[in-house]
């Protein structure tokens, strides 16, 4: 039974167990409805205590059943009849009350907790508001500006904080059914309090909506439900509970059947199913106790400072005494960072430092359990690192290469049971970036791949597997969105509109900006590999501009000139001369922003397509995870491969037929075609 009931003396405990997050399913929003009716019509009961089984309270609607025609019992009819209950319902919380989960709490007369429990109305990260009621209630009861908080930012709140603010009556320590009982034997006593529907809204302070409006606006850029939350709030404090409730309803469906929330929905589906890929399905992972990282520079502080954020011991090695300081001190400002933006306590950033080891001596490694190297990017310099990693560590210690560029296979050459070898490519900042490619050479054992995967569940990083070939997933793509950048400005366009353009995409920055943050050097690096290996990389104006050692903010210039101690890129004329020069004899064109977008996006998506035929991705889902996680594509548009699809292929592939056919673009690839009369990726790498 999906919902049950048992009683306790005066009291019934309603018990949900709908595995694997108790999700209100037409089942259980059925079963709740009996039960209202069941419970009323039993003079023996004089309370109710709503509990969930398994880990977690309702982590809300199905979202599952959004695709589809909603089925009766409506949840808003279900939370109404709830609150209309003639006996006082107690919701117990435990693990994530979120949703419409949260909403049926809102219609209990009391909500009681444990402390680790979290309560959250996070709707708009699925590209749509509750649309059961919490809008309407939660106000209520907590007053708008906290409700607009939660609502707007979708960001659960822990116990005591809710209790704090009035959504959870009391924290319950120990048994929460036995205390939730004892919660509901004393509410028997008293006479029901006053439904929260039936409440007046808290009145808020002149200007509060319109400062409110301002802020969302700015942080939400193109995303709709944000906003539309906040109205439904404001709507909720304005007119009266029914209105209310029809204007959230009516909002809560448009939105459901939007773009961005198919887009939201793909990502979230994504997300999930990224740590568990079918093709790993029964194989065991090594377990993974201690770590060690050899490089102490940018990338090695930030994946040791990961590690120890799982709680793992990690030993750090360098080349040196003198370098063994720098990476200490290097992974040390990270945690003084965190405390200094109060993400941290200084205690625990202590704790954190205390669990790093360093050291020159590789013999600190002989019971490591898995090693990632970050030192230089040089074939020479990280193959003497195996070679001494394969002397001293444990045959069965994994081993991992961070590199970006080099050929892992090529890396693992002379490494003792190459098996255990893997390429765990992490993105800058290592301990804030969500994405991990991970990366089996031909050699990599199931196992061994699998300990990948768990080592980013154990990490909190979304994993994603990539083939090799140069730039793995996510630099390949980047090497195609530069190159397009390029050739816009050979032929009319700006570096500040290219960027501009980009940004009303819905990235959080142009690809030129990004260069000038990030290091020009980098990429001119990569370029000459690649023109030593006998290949002709597309960069005629970086390659200017690095000439003349404009390589970002670093140098005070690159795509655009910056003030002493001012990051605000201004147009540089240098630039602009440099852009003439090259583009003499190209035709030039007058660029819109969304044409800019185009002649960017699709050749990624072309470029990914192929990505995907060769195998290098496996699922076009998994692109979209690369470039969101790694790259901050916008999460609302689904990634480039969901937001191809949502355009249309027939249509991407006639935009980019166009391109080609004015020298703007490489020709949609045959992938690319045939994906367009399939309708979709399905089956261009047998997994779709
Ligand atoms: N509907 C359907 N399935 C869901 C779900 C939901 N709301 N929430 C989670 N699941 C599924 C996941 O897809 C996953 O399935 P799988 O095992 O087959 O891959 C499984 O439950 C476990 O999920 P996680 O891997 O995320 O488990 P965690 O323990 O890490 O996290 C959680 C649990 C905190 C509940 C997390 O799953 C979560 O945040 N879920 C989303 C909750 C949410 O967004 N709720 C709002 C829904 S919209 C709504 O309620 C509208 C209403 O206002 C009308
Ligand atoms: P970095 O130059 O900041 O750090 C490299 C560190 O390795 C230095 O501290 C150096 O002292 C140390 N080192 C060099 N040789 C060593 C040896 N033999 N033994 C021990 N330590 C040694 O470089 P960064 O940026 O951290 O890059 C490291 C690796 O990570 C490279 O392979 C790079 O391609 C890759 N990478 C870099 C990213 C980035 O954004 N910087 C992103 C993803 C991967």
């Amino acid at each position: 039974m999906t919902v049950s009931i048992v009683r306790e003396n005066a009291i019934a405990i309603v018990a949900i167990d709908n595995p694997p997050v108790n999700a209100l399913s037409q089942a259980v929003r059925q079963g709740l409805v009996d039960a209202v009716a069941e419970l009323d019509a039993d003079a023996a009961v004089k309370a109710v205590v709503l509990i969930c089984a398994g880990r977690t309270f309702i982590a809300g609607a199905d979202v599952n059943e959004f695709g589809k025609p909603p089925q009766r019992p409506h949840l808003p009819d279900v939370v109404a009849t709830v609150e209309g209950a003639k006996k006082p319902w107690v919701a117990a919380i435990h693990g994530s009350a979120l949703g419409g989960g949260l909403e049926v709490a809102l219609g209990c007369a009391y909500r009681v907790a444990v402390a680790s429990a979290s309560l959250g109305l996070p709707e708009v990260k699925l590209g749509i508001i509750p649309g059961a009621g919490g809008t309407v209630r939660l106000p209520r009861l907590i007053g708008p500006a906290a409700a607009v908080d939660m609502i707007t930012g979708g960001s659960p709140v822990g116990a005591r904080k809710a209790e704090a603010l009035g959504l959870v009556d009391t924290i319950i320590d120990g048994d929460l059914r036995a205390g939730a009982i004892a919660f509901a034997e004393g509410a028997a006593e008293k006479a029901l309090p006053q439904p929260i529907s039936g409440r007046a809204v808290p009145v808020v302070e002149a200007g509060f909506w319109e400062g409110a409006e301002k802020a969302i606006a700015a942080k939400a850029k193109r995303e709709i439900a944000p906003l539309r939350a906040l109205a439904s709030v404001r709507k909720a404090s304005e007119a009266d509970f029914a209105e209310a409730m029809a204007f959230e309803r009516e909002t809560f469906l448009e939105l459901r059947g939007s773009e961005q929330a198919a887009a939201l929905r793909h990502v979230f589906f994504a997300e999930r199913a990224a740590p568990r890929p079918p093709e790993l399905a029964g194989v065991t992972p090594r377990a993974i106790r201690s770590a060690a990282v050899i490089g102490g520079g940018t990338m090695g502080a930030g994946i040791a400072a990961a590690l120890r954020d799982a709680c793992l011991p990690v030993v750090l090695i360098e080349r040196d005494a003198a370098a063994v300081a720098r990476g200490l001190a290097n992974i040390k400002a990270i945690y003084d960072g965190s405390v200094k933006r109060g993400r941290m306590t200084q205690a625990l950033a202590d704790e954190r430092m205390a669990g790093v080891t360093g050291g020159d001596d590789y013999g600190l490694l002989a019971d490591t359990d898995l090693v990632i190297e970050a030192v230089f990017e040089d074939l020479s310099v990280k193959r003497a690192v195996f070679d001494k990693l394969s002397a001293v560590c444990r045959p069965d210690a994994v081993l991992a290469t961070n590199t970006s560029y080099l050929d892992p296979d090529a890396i693992s050459q002379g490494v003792s049971h190459p098996e255990r070898f893997l390429g765990l490519h992490f993105f800058s900042p290592a301990h804030v970036m969500k994405l991990l490619e991970i990366v089996p050479t031909e050699t990599t054992a199931p196992e061994v791949l699998a300990t990948g995967f768990s080592l980013a569940r154990m990490l909190g990083k979304i994993p994603v597997r990539a083939g090799i070939c140069d730039g793995f997933i996510g630099n390949r793509i980047l090497k195609v969105t530069r190159a397009q950048a390029e050739r816009l400005l050979l032929s009319g366009a700006t570096p500040s509109a290219v960027d501009a353009a980009m940004r009303a995409f819905g990235l959080p920055m142009g690809p030129f900006e990004a260069q000038d943050l990030g290091g020009l050097d980098i990429a001119a690096f990569q370029r000459k590999a690649a023109r030593e290996r006998g290949e002709t990389p597309f960069a005629p104006i970086a390659e200017r501009l690095c000439a003349i050692e404009r390589y970002g903010q670093k140098t005070g210039g690159g795509w655009y000139d910056y003030q002493p101690g001012d990051r605000a890129p201004k147009p540089s004329e240098t630039v602009a001369a440099i852009i003439v020069e090259e583009a003499s004899g190209r035709p030039q064109w007058v660029w819109e922003e969304a044409d800019i977008a185009d002649a960017i996006i699709l050749p990624m998506v072309n470029e990914a397509t192929r990505i995907l035929e060769e195998g290098v991705a496996l699922r076009s889902a998994d692109i979209d995870l690369v470039k969101i996680h790694g790259y901050g594509f916008p999460r609302w548009r689904g990634g480039p491969m969901q937001y191809a699809q949502a355009r249309g292929l027939a249509a991407v592939v006639a935009v980019l037929d166009g391109l080609a056919a004015a020298g703007l673009a490489a020709p949609p690839c045959e992938g690319l075609r045939r994906a367009a009369q399939a309708g979709g990726f399905q089956g261009l790498s047998g997994r779709g």
